[in-house]
């Protein structure tokens, strides 16, 4: 749906042609002459302007004039009778974007109208492409096997197809981005931008500027106009990045733009309309944000239509090796080095640890190990997992302990051992006893004996 300015002295035919491009899908607003064509441009914004090259007052030349100056994107198709063609391809010279003949069929109109449309959509990608780096968001690029990760691509297979606004929680590094543009890549807007923005990254006025645009002037250097990411994702998705991070007011203009699809550029007075799909990604806890009072309710349940969860990576551990090996495929073609996989440590090492970082963390310590392997079998030495990797390569037990100077009790160190493996191994016991070298039986009997206290609710679901 596009907003259409049809302007011509002419009732029956500005009328008719009215009609038929509101039955074509657009909304249309008409201009009896030429002096109330230039109000509706400076009233609100079209996408096409379709105006008769001769008309009582102000003629089609002033309208293209105009339309020209306050809406730079906006094509205008002018109208004219037989025998001032010759204007009309003037007026192509200053900007207009076509000319029909008096009479023509209405069809032929429409096709005019859309191509004039299609026009203005490449602008936007091409504007958008100049900015953006297309990023690969197929399904196939998504890899792990877990049940966890399943439910979450089930839940996008579903909610791609519509238009719901999705909002994807989840901690750093797990993914968030890939499933929003796995969202959009198997939407019906695939075709379309998938815009991206990240909240947290701008203060409030860059934020918003970029969000809507700005017009010449709307500020200290804002020497030209500006198109804003919604207009850019228009037909598309727009990805909002880190939404916990927006001020007050930008809240409040997004959750009109949500409701009411429209919003204002900012220093601007005109309206615009776009028809854009919305996915928002948070780390944080927004209903929290919401009880404390520092995120709108109105516009979290307005996002949450949709709610996707991309588990942490030490909650499916399944995956890990996987993507360890996705990961050193692709670093061994970009480093142009063999390399054939993780010897039996190192994976072991990669599936005991607790990956805070989650797969971005993986995604570098694969990298990091790539550059650093002297063979092609990564070794866990390769890996260097922080406290994790061996010290020295060696497993020398001395000074692990230190006793104070007061004494200390065997039974306290044991307990802190215990507890200290546990963590490590995400509180799987099994692993835990690995790391210690005694059976789970023994693990189990002295988690027992020294009372010590198991999370509650057992971080792990899947235990390698
Ligand atoms: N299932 C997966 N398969 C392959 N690569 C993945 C997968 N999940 C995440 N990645 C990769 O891990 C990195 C981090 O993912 P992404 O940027 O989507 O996470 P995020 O949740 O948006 O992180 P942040 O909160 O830090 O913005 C990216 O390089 C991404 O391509
Ligand atoms: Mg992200």
């Amino acid at each position: 749906m596009a907003r259409i300015l049809v302007a011509d002295d002419h009732d029956a035919l500005r009328r008719g042609l009215a009609l038929s491009l509101t039955t074509a899908g657009h909304e249309v607003d008409e201009a009896a002459n030429g002096n109330a064509a230039l109000e509706r441009l400076h009233e609100g914004y079209f996408d096409v302007v379709v105006s008769d090259l001769k008309m009582g007052g102000s003629d089609g030349l002033d309208v293209l004039r105009t339309t020209r100056q306050l809406h730079p994107t906006t094509s205008v198709i002018l109208m004219t009778a037989f025998g001032s063609v010759t204007t009309a391809v003037e007026a192509m010279k200053h900007g207009a974007f076509d000319y029909v003949q008096k009479p023509f069929e209405l069809e032929e109109m429409e096709v005019k109208v859309e191509k004039a449309l299609e026009l203005k959509r490449l602008r936007n990608e091409l504007d958008y492409l100049r900015n953006e780096r297309q990023e690969n968001y197929d399904f196939d690029r998504i890899v792990g096997s877990s049940e966890s990760l399943r439910k979450v691509l089930d839940v996008v297979r579903k909610v791609a197809k519509s238009n719901s606004t999705v909002l994807i929680r989840g901690e750093t590094g797990t993914g968030k981005e890939l499933i929003a543009g796995a969202t959009h890549h198997n939407s019906l807007r695939a075709a379309r931008n998938f815009v991206k923005v990240n909240c947290a990254a701008l203060q409030e006025n860059l934020l918003e500027s970029e969000l809507f645009g700005h017009e010449k002037g709307a500020f200290t250097g804002a020497d030209r106009q500006r198109i804003g990411r919604f207009e850019q994702a228009d037909g598309g998705t727009l990805f909002l990045d880190e939404i916990g991070d927006m001020s007050a007011s930008t809240q409040a203009k997004i959750l009109r733009v949500l409701q009411e699809h429209e919003f204002e550029r900012l220093g601007g007075t005109r309206t615009l309309r776009v028809d854009v799909r919305l996915i928002a990604a948070t780390n944080r806890d927004l209903s929290a944000m919401v009880a404390s009072g520092h995120f709108r309710e109105d516009l979290y349940y307005r996002l949450n239509v949709v709610s996707i969860e991309t588990p942490p990576l030490r909650e499916r551990k399944d995956d890990i090796l996987p993507l360890a090996t996705h990961f050193i495929r692709r670093f061994a073609s970009e480093l142009k080095k063999r390399l054939d996989g993780l010897d039996s440590e190192a994976q072991k090492l990669l599936v005991r640890y607790n990956w805070p970082g989650n797969i971005r963390e993986l995604e570098n310590a694969i990298e990091r190990a790539a550059l650093l392997a002297e063979n092609a079998t990564i070794t866990s030495a390769d890996l260097r997992l922080g406290d994790f990797a061996p010290a020295g390569g060696g497993r020398d037990p001395q000074g692990v302990v230190k006793i104070p100077p007061t004494g200390i009790a065997l039974e306290d160190i044991e307990r802190q051992a215990i507890t200290e493996a546990l963590k490590m191994a995400n509180w799987v016991q099994k692993d835990a006893a690995e790391l210690l070298q005694i059976s789970p039986r023994v693990m189990n009997y002295k988690i027992k004996t020294l009372a010590i206290e198991m999370p509650r609710r057992r971080v792990l679901a899947t235990s390698a």
